[in-house]
C-alpha cells in the first residue's frame, strides 16, 4: 500500500503545490512509483506537470463526484514513474455535490483504496480551504505535510490548521500523523527570516524538514513551461534545496533500501527521464519515447546559476534549535 501525503495549509500561495510537484518529480527519479492528485480547481500542479488544463476528460471531480473507476482519471506526465490526476475549473463545483453523500468525508479515501497498492507515494495537492475537499484529502492520509512561507504571518492561521488536523484525527478516527513542515520562500538574508525559521523549529521541532526553500525566482518561472523545476533549471538554489528536500522526504518515509540507496547516491549525481506521454489509456513500458534526459545533480553548495544573493549552504546547513 503507498504511504498518502496531504500537503495542506488553508492559507494561500504558502508554497504547497511548488512543493508538492518538486518533491514528486526528486522522488520518482529515485526510481519510487508516485502518484500526485490535484485537488485545487485552479489545477496549477496539472499545468505545472505539462498537462493541459481543460482537455481532460476525467480528473479528480470525477474521482470525487462521479465515483469513477479512478484509473480513468490517472494520466502519466512526461516523468518517469510519476502520474498525476489532473483538476481544472470543474472542480469548484465538487464540493456542492459531495454535501448530500453518505460517508462525504471519506468519498476520496474509498476510491483511494482502489489503487493505492500501485503506488508507492500517492501526494495530494490540496485547495487553500478548510473545505470538504481538504477534509476528504486529510482523511484518505497518513500524514499531513505543512508548508509554511518564512514570512511575519507564517503562523497566523496555524493554530486554526492544527485545530482542524486534531479534529480530522479525534471525529473522524483516522491515523492522521503530522509528517512534516515545509519551510518555503526564505529570504535568508533577513533577521525577520531567521526569526520566523526560529520560531517553527521550537515549535514543530525535528518535524521540520533542514531543507529550506530560498525564494527563488526559478521556482516560480518554471511553471509556466510546464515542468517542475527540479527540471526546467536543475542547478539553481531553489531546484538544488528542492533535490535536498525531496531526499530528506524519502529518508523519512521511504524503505530502508530507499535511505540506502540515498546515503550511497546521495551525493552523486542522478537522473530525471522525461518520456512523452503515450495515450493515457496504454500504460505499456515499450511505448514510452525517451525525449530528454536531465540529470538532477544533489548539490549540496551554492554554485547556482541564478543571479540570487548568497547563503544558499541554507538549504543543507541550517541546523534545527532543537537538536
Ligand atoms: N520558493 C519560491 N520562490 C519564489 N516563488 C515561489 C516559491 N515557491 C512558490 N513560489 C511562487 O509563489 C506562488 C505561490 O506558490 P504555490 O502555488 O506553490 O503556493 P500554494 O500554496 O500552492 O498556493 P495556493 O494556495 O493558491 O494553491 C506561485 O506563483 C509560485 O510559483
Ligand atoms: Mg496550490
Amino acid at each position: 500500500m503507498g504511504k498518502i501525503f496531504s500537503f495542506f495549509n488553508q492559507k494561500g500561495g504558502v508554497g504547497k503545490t511548488t512543493s508538492v510537484v518538486n518533491i514528486a518529480a526528486v522522488i520518482a527519479a529515485f526510481g519510487k512509483k508516485v502518484l500526485l492528485i490535484d485537488l485545487d480547481s485552479q489545477g496549477n500542479a496539472t499545468s505545472g506537470l505539462g498537462i493541459e488544463k481543460n482537455e481532460n476528460e476525467s480528473t479528480a471531480y470525477q474521482l470525487l463526484v462521479e465515483n469513477s473507476d479512478p484509473n480513468e482519471s490517472i494520466k502519466k506526465t512526461e516523468i518517469e514513474n510519476l502520474s498525476i490526476v489532473p483538476s481544472n475549473a470543474h472542480l469548484s463545483g465538487a464540493e456542492m455535490h459531495l454535501i448530500s453523500r453518505d460517508q462525504r468525508e471519506f468519498v476520496l479515501r474509498e476510491q483511494l483504496k482502489k489503487i493505492s497498492g500501485s503506488y508507492d507515494f500517492i501526494l495530494l495537492d490540496c485547495p487553500p480551504s478548510l473545505g470538504l475537499t481538504s477534509i476528504n484529502a486529510l482523511t484518505s492520509s497518513d500524514y499531513i505535510i505543512i508548508p509554511l512561507q518564512c514570512e511575519y504571518y507564517a503562523l497566523e492561521g496555524l493554530g486554526q490548521l492544527l485545530n482542524t488536523f486534531q479534529l480530522v484525527k479525534k471525529n473522524l478516527s483516522v491515523n492522521l500523523e503530522l509528517g512534516g513542515v515545509i519551510l518555503t520562500m526564505a529570504d535568508i538574508r533577513t533577521n525577520l527570516t531567521q526569526q520566523v525559521i526560529e520560531e517553527v523549529r521550537n515549535y514543530f521541532k525535528e518535524k521540520v524538514f533542514q531543507a529550506v526553500i530560498p525564494r527563488s525566482v526559478k521556482l516560480s518561472e518554471a511553471p509556466s513551461f510546464g515542468k517542475p523545476a527540479v527540471i526546467y533549471d536543475p542547478h539553481n538554489r531553489g531546484s538544488q534545496a528542492y533535490v535536498e528536500l525531496g531526499k530528506e522526504f524519502l529518508v523519512r518515509f521511504g524503505s530502508d533500501e530507499d535511505r540506502q540507496k540515498i546515503s550511497e547516491k546521495g551525493a552523486e549525481a542522478f537522473t530525471v527521464k522525461s518520456v512523452t506521454p503515450e495515450s493515457n489509456e496504454t500504460k505499456s513500458e515499450e511505448t514510452k519515447t525517451v525525449t530528454s534526459e536531465t540529470t538532477v545533480e544533489t548539490v549540496t553548495s551554492d554554485n547556482g546559476t541564478e543571479a540570487e544573493p548568497q547563503a544558499a549552504s541554507e538549504t543543507s546547513s541550517t541546523t534545527p534549535t532543537n537538536s
